[in-house]
């Protein structure tokens, strides 16, 4: 039954809920979740989960600290599972972000745990920035079936790579590309030329179109209205603040008429690059000639690596 603006959303969209807060994410009935370090930062600083973060170092105190930090991380995850039907994102080390092989290993090490503790593969994805570096990960990882989903994702170029790999999943973020615009001094009226909004569109309908199986998920939502307009994506994933606003809006119709309109969505950049051959070179050439992308990835990886620094400081401090 349709009775809210989120049931209206379900319908046409796969609902992902984007937190670690696994003792309050059941209510919203969304089919996958997904963590960032970040996010477990969130969570382990409210005291709700101070006993659950004591019984995880207990268990693993002949851990180093590093270590007993992933474990935290995959229990964090494995919780999730628990009140959700579908996969769950755990996100490697960002500290590692610009190391393939080293990704690739952290991502191991979360498989092998996640093994360890019955939880299905199919039931994880692993998150990997999508540097350069990152994408190779991804790719020697879904050879062995190890699903990933690529994040911190902001430019054309870095979707492309994505596909071009054979990733399962790609992450574009909505809402820190629009900050930057806004911090530069850009306005828009409506959601539909929020800069954010339109690079996902864009790469969505471009996706469609090449009939690439990798999933398109939005991700870093600032409004129910930049979510409203990005209804029929194949995933979006949201904040519990912003899923229980929209419990409290009305059902909305006609969600999706903007993926019918696939010229009005079209992006210069894919136009451009119909012929441009995936490699290193092009790949940091071209992300370098964005300097939204380009600031974005880097803020975002060292964010994320300062917060997995805390994380394994938290462990510590209960050792
Ligand atoms: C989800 O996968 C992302 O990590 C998350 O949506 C980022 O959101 P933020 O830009 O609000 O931090």
């Amino acid at each position: 039954m349709t009775e809210n603006a989120l049931d209206s959303l379900r319908n046409v969209t796969k609902i992902v809920v984007d937190s670690s807060d696994f003792k309050s994410i059941a209510r919203f009935n969304s089919i996958d979740a997904t963590t960032n370090p970040s996010l477990l930062i969130k969570s382990i600083s409210d005291v709700e989960y101070k006993g659950f973060i004591k019984q995880v170092s207990s268990k693993y105190f002949n851990l180093c600290s590093k270590d007993i930090a992933r474990e935290l991380v995959i229990s964090f995850a494995e919780e999730i599972l628990k009140v959700i039907t579908g996969r769950v994102s755990i996100e490697v080390d960002p500290a590692v972000a610009f190391n393939t092989k080293r990704t690739e290993l952290e991502a191991l090490k979360i498989v092998e745990s996640c093994v360890a503790r019955d939880i299905p593969l199919e039931r994880i994805l692993i998150k990997i920035p999508a540097t350069w570096e990152g994408i190779l990960a991804a790719k020697k990882l879904e050879k062995k079936n190890i699903r990933c989903n690529l994040t911190l994702m902001f430019s054309e170029i870095q979707a492309l790579t994505c596909a071009d790999a054979g990733v399962t999943l790609i992450s574009p973020f909505v809402g820190r590309i629009s900050d930057w615009w806004k911090k530069k001094g850009l306005k828009w009226e409506s959601s539909c030329d929020d800069p954010g909004v339109k690079f996902v569109r864009s790469v969505f309908i471009h996706f469609k179109k090449k009939k690439y199986p990798t999933e398109v998920m939005a991700a870093s939502f600032r409004s129910v209205d930049q979510i409203f307009s990005l209804a029929g994506l194949d995933l979006l994933t949201i904040s519990p603040n912003l899923l229980s606003n929209m419990m409290k809006l009305p059902p909305k119709k006609n969600l999706i008429n903007w993926t019918k309109n696939a010229d009005g969505q079209k992006s210069q950049f894919f136009e451009k690059n119909q012929t441009t051959i995936i490699n290193q070179v092009n790949f940091l050439k071209i992300l370098a000639s964005n300097e939204m992308a380009n600031q974005k990835l880097i803020e975002g990886i060292n964010i994320f690596k300062k917060d997995g620094q805390k994380l394994i400081f938290a462990v510590d401090n209960e050792s």
